[in-house]
């Protein structure tokens, strides 16, 4: 059996229905293949700033090095220009390799300067902690690595860092010159949501 709307509130369906069309289509502006998202509906608040100061290690040296050179200098230079190494650089709460891992820096760094060394950083910090686990921000910059500080960029990130911006500082803690391995030590400074 069907039942009869009555016609009074057939007519308040009606207009519900067509200012809701209008309310959608306000909101989020089709454009076929792309449209227009509610920031409040995707979880995007309010942007926070965190900061969190980490440990690099880059082991070049001894059996089980994380930062492994894969190109060889051009033409023997001196400032190391055209190597490049790839990381998997433990990264840990304090400055000793035995204290807490919260995650890995993987990527490369390579000689990118002809005069003095001037590194180009590409790199993924995974963090591998608790909450943090699987979740990535992407430091992408230049490092010359006799600076007292050495800012570089946060262009990104994944998991908690989605929409992730910002910029590191990296202070060298420790270097051994004959073996060449080095703990930096990495302020960084994040908005995200
Ligand atoms: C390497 O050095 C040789 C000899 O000095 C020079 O002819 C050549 O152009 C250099 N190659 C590069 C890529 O700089
Ligand atoms: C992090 O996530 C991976 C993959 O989901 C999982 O195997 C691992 O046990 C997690 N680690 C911690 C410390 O929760």
């Amino acid at each position: 059996m069907v039942r009869l709307i009555s016609p009074i509130l057939a007519t308040q369906f009606t207009i519900f229905f067509i200012f809701s069309f209008f309310a959608i289509n306000l909101v989020v502006g089709d454009d076929g293949f792309a449209r227009t998202m509610d920031k409040k509906l995707f979880g995007m608040k309010k942007e926070k700033l965190s900061h969190f100061r980490l440990y690099w290690h880059d082991i070049v040296s001894g059996r089980n090095p994380s930062s492994v050179a894969v190109t060889a200098p051009v033409n023997n230079s001196l400032t190391g220009f055209g190597m490049i190494r790839m990381i998997d650089n433990p990264l840990t709460m304090g400055p000793e390799l035995s204290s807490k891992m919260v995650g890995k820096a993987q990527g490369f760094y390579s000689f990118a300067s002809q005069e003095g060394i001037g590194l180009l950083m590409a790199m993924n910090f995974a963090f591998m902690d608790e909450k943090y686990n699987g979740s990535t921000i992407t430091i992408v910059g230049r490092e010359l690595v006799f600076s007292e500080v050495r800012e570089m960029p946060v262009v990104g990130g994944s998991g908690l860092f989605r929409f992730g911006r910002g910029y590191v500082q990296a202070r060298t803690h420790w270097f051994d010159p004959s073996t060449k391995d080095a703990i930096v030590r990495y302020d960084c400074y994040v908005l995200h949501y």
